[in-house]
């Protein structure tokens, strides 16, 4: 017997996510190999005849989601987003996520804000205990962004996380430049025992755009595993 690949798992946690949309329904799409296997399949749905339209995350999001020929629009065009299926680096099961593999979290926590139902999907080396291993990508801009990061890495250690080791992503000569045109800083925190606490420490850092912490957005996992998929949700009665 072959066990499912990482992709596999990846690819099972996105066709689940397909049976939460609906007819009519606007639908965020997503960043990254995850989202893009579920972008890939609503497409196919969408020519098989489902009326949908996607509000894409990210320039990549939204060229995939052009050749899968789903309709789009962008959020400022729609009223509200009904769901929003996106993938995560890291997630814990209080639906804390860390986002920003791909560069494209600014975009994708203005969607998942935009939207009624967040859901992320991802294969089970991502569900963790505690946030942290994955470094956490931070969106800034690129005047004295030097400074910025140092500021970052004080904001780490001062929420009590396991290390403050910080680097520009693609590196000095070829930093990367988000869709927004800004740089984006990688904090190797190894772990984030206070999310709240960084979440709040980032965020009041001048230079800082957007963390890659999404914290009280999303409302549920569908997590690929060996034997099939996973699903999280929030206690019936929220307790
Ligand atoms: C992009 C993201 C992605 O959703 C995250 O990096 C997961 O990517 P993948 O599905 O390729 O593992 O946050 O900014």
């Amino acid at each position: 017997m072959t066990h499912p690949t990482a992709d596999d798992r990846k690819r099972a946690a996105a066709l689940k996510a397909l049976d939460l949309i609906q007819p009519g329904q606007i639908v965020g799409l997503g960043t990254g190999s995850t989202a893009a296997h579920f972008v890939r399949a609503l497409g196919e749905k969408v020519r098989a005849g489902l009326r949908i339209t996607g509000v894409p995350t990210s320039a990549a999001a939204e060229t995939l989601a052009v050749e899968a020929g789903i309709p789009l629009a962008g959020v400022d065009d729609v009223p509200h987003i009904d769901i929003t299926i996106d993938g995560a680096d890291e997630a814990d099961r209080a639906f804390r996520l860390i986002k920003g593999g791909g560069a494209a979290h600014l975009r994708e926590k203005i969607v998942a804000a935009a939207s009624r139902r967040m859901i992320a999907i991802m294969d089970d080396s991502k569900l963790v205990a505690c946030l942290g291993a994955f470094p956490l990508p931070v969106e800034i801009v690129p005047f004295a962004h030097r400074t910025t990061m140092r500021h970052i890495a004080a904001a780490a250690v001062a929420s009590g996380c396991g290390g403050n080791f910080i680097r520009l992503r693609g590196g000095d000569a070829h930093p990367l430049i988000t869709d927004n045109g800004n740089l984006v800083a990688d904090l190797d925190c190894q772990s984030i025992p206070d999310p709240e606490a960084l979440a709040a420490a980032l965020s009041a850092i001048p230079g800082v755009v957007e963390h890659g912490l999404f914290i009280g957005l999303c409302s549920g996992l569908i997590v690929g595993t060996e034997t099939g998929v996973e699903i999280v949700e929030p206690p019936a009665h929220g307790g």
